[in-house]
């Protein structure tokens, strides 16, 4: 099958482009290199910017450069696909503050291109909001502080949960446009579409700054001997999901595409908080991390652990990998990624 991943050479984006193409399918990377994270994060070498794009050419991977805010495009692109996954966004909360046009225009104006993409050619499509759609008035208000870290009764979140409570960033604003066209596609093109709300995702080819992807850049900043930034206390929590984790649920959905929106994390077991990350990296890498703390950024979730429930009744999909065993490989793809 031709399979068309758009934002291919991102994160996400380079995980599901190698997986398919090794799983013996035909795929295409739609991306527009904007990669705009790279240039505020210094610490990484410029070849880094190209090192995914270059692993899916050695690969077999088409590479299309182009923008998902270009419909003709990105149609001509999904012209005989099997399947659309879609990736390219503006992932980052403060790029969001910054430039909100940006932000709406990739993010909820990209994504109905997306979706109206695989209208015209009736694929299959996934699509990609996270769980800063989610609270967070509602999350902080029902959260507690227990063994240094915050929970909940009950911790997972399922999709019931109330969205934009409190206040609306631009990136909360669009991811949250992403579900709302999702839904309308289904509704009203019976559209076989997933929009998958994730929570924090990790693993190989993931170059994480500040501003987005922070397990991989406290992996990162530890390896260069550079203190991790924790802006607030430490003690927030996530459920992180594996990529292959979440690789594997795109793949799931193909092979069963219930349309619906669904919650996609690794569930409680999988929760650890900003410190307890530190301290795993302290101990996979063998010596104490340094950590500096600053102020809370405006926007944060403080609490998320995913209720998975719903996609795994409409799918069979289960989180596999823990942080005790996804922490030590992310470690070793950033070690060798870093060196000359
Ligand atoms: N990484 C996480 O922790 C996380 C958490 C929740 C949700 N998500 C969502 O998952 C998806 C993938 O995230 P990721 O971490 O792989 O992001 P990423 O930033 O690594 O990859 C996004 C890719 O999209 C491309 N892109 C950006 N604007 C584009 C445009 N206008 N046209 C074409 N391509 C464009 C970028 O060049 C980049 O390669 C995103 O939708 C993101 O919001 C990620």
């Amino acid at each position: 099958m031709k399979i068309l991943v758009t934002g291919g050479c991102g994160f996400l984006g380079t995980n599901l482009c190698l997986h398919f193409a090794r799983a013996g399918h035909e795929v295409a990377a739609y991306d527009n290199l904007a990669k705009l994270e790279f240039e505020r994060n210094p610490l990484l070498p410029p070849e880094a910017r190209f090192a995914n794009l270059r692993l899916l050419e050695e690969a077999g991977v088409a590479v299309i450069q182009a923008d998902v805010r270009d419909l003709a495009a990105l149609s001509d692109a999904a012209s005989g696909c099997g399947y659309i996954c879609h990736t390219a966004a503006q992932a980052a909360m403060t790029i969001s503050w910054e430039d909100p046009l940006l932000d709406f225009s990739v993010n909820a104006a990209g994504s109905v291109n997306a979706l109206e993409a695989a209208r015209r050619h009736n694929i299959p499509i996934a699509l990609c909001s996270t769980i800063h759609t989610f609270g967070p008035d509602n999350i902080h208000a029902s959260m507690r502080e227990e063994g240094g870290r915050y929970v909940r009764t009950p911790p997972g979140i399922t999709e019931d949960e109330p969205r934009l409570a409190g206040a609306v960033t631009p990136l909360r604003a669009s991811k949250r446009a992403v579900e709302i066209y999702t839904r309308c596609y289904i509704d009203t093109y019976t559209a076989k579409a997933a929009c998958f709300t994730l929570t924090g995702l990790y693993g190989p080819l993931q170059y994480g700054g500040e501003d987005h992807g922070w397990l991989a850049n406290f992996a990162i900043r530890a390896l260069l001997g550079k203190p991790i930034t924790i802006f607030g206390n430490g003690r927030q929590t996530r459920d992180m999901l594996f990529v292959s984790d979440a690789v594997a649920a795109f793949e799931k959905f193909l092979q069963n595409p219930v349309p619906g929106l669904y919650n996609l994390g690794a569930g409680e077991r999988a929760a650890i908080s900003l410190n307890q990350a530190v301290a795993l990296l302290s101990d996979v890498l063998g010596r104490e991390v340094a950590v500096e703390y600053k102020p809370d950024r405006f926007g944060d979730l403080k609490y998320f652990v995913t209720d998975y429930s719903r996609f795994h009744k409409a799918c069979g999909w289960s989180p596999e990998v823990l942080p005790a065993e996804g922490v030590p490989l992310l470690v070793e793809w950033a070690k060798e990624a870093l060196s000359p």
